[in-house]
């Protein structure tokens, strides 16, 4: 662990103060929130940029305190929990009657993880102990960015980008998965993908044992707000561009010519010819990929380039949560460049 225990119990008494600590998962940098304080929900809402009726996800320590923030606690997500708790999963179920509304968005639902990391581990606990017996204990935690911006995976994208709003950023390395937790509702009869992540929704299939229903992407029948009814979200500031792979080549000249200066991110190399051209090897692999999408979208965006440039990835299960994150980041979400 590269955080000291004076470090979490430092971390302990900001939250308990009210104050917000950034603290790595193994998904994003998540910005953490006493879920319990109003006060210092509000704070955190102030910080990103938030808007007041977009829920957040409360962190536990483990599975056994679902019971004290899910009104039901349905037999799907006891399983899902015991597969893949701790891990980058978040369930939606129905709400216990103290949560309070900033925190589900007003909706009759929470957003309830347990993240996979020591660090984050290590705070929860120190967090729980120091809360009077029996009562709920849970950090909320967006991922510690301006709203509609780019995830964080490292400890300085948080301080570059939240600064001084920010009491403590506890340093727990690189975020190991990269890109933010599968999203399962659980809270009406049909289990439905909100958001999808490293986790497949195959996966989660094959432990309920039954179908999940697939995002709703045009945000036109959904009930329950998610990051998919938003048009834009993940996103870089420099425009970016999806194209694809057969058409990248020609679409790079097409632009170079037209006086832009763009950057490229490609899981090929740059043929010779375009030797000079700021180009990003992106890895072969759905996970490696997924796990510096994130880093190499800021580094490109701070490049004063004024286009990214992204070759499309491909089109089967494992490439989904990395589609949906380069989808969102496109200048227009559809991708139909
Ligand atoms: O991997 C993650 O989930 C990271 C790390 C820090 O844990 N957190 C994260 O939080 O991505 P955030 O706030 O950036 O995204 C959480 C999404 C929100 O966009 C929200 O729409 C959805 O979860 N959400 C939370 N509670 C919900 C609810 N009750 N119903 C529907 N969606 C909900
Ligand atoms: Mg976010």
């Amino acid at each position: 662990m590269t955080v000291t225990e004076q470090e979490i119990a430092q971390a302990v008494t900001a939250l308990r103060a009210g104050q917000l600590v950034a603290f790595p998962t193994e998904t994003v940098y998540g910005l953490g929130a006493n879920a319990s304080d109003a006060a210092a929900v509000r704070r955190l809402f102030t910080a990103k940029g938030r808007p007041a009726d977009h829920p957040v996800i409360v962190h536990l320590l483990g599975a056994a305190a679902l019971d004290q923030w899910a009104a039901q606690v349905p037999a799907t997500a006891r399983q899902l929990a015991e597969h893949f708790w701790p891990g980058p999963l978040t369930l939606i179920l129905p709400r216990a009657a103290h949560v309070l509304d900033l925190v589900t968005g007003s909706q009759c639902s929470v957003g309830l993880r347990v993240p996979d990391h020591p660090v984050a581990l290590a705070l929860l606990r120190a967090f729980a102990a120091s809360a009077p017996s029996g009562t709920p204990s849970g950090l909320v935690a967006p991922s510690a960015n301006r709203f509609g911006r780019i995830s964080p995976t490292r400890a300085e994208h948080v301080r570059a980008e939240l600064g001084s709003t920010v009491a403590m950023v506890l340093d727990g390395g690189p975020a190991r998965v990269g890109i933010e937790s599968t999203i399962i509702d659980l809270s009406s009869d049909q289990p439905t993908l909100l958001r999808p992540g490293q986790i497949s929704s195959a996966a989660i299939a094959e432990v309920l044992g039954a179908p999940l229903a697939l995002p709703d992407t045009t945000g036109a029948t959904s009930t329950t707000r998610a990051p998919g009814s938003l048009a834009s979200h993940y996103a870089p500031t420099t425009p970016l561009v999806l194209i694809e792979p057969e058409r990248l080549l020609d679409e790079v000249a097409r632009l170079s010519a037209a006086g832009e200066r763009i950057v490229v991110l490609a899981r090929r190399a740059a043929p010779t010819g375009l030797a000079g051209m700021p180009w990003r090897l992106a890895p072969a692999d759905a996970s490696s990929y997924a796990r510096m999408l994130y880093a190499t979208l800021r580094e490109l965006d701070a490049q004063g380039a004024t286009r990214i440039v992204v070759e499309r990835v491909p089109d089967d299960v494992s490439w989904m949560a990395v589609r949906d994150r380069l989808r969102r980041a496109a200048t227009d979400p559809s991708g139909a460049h």
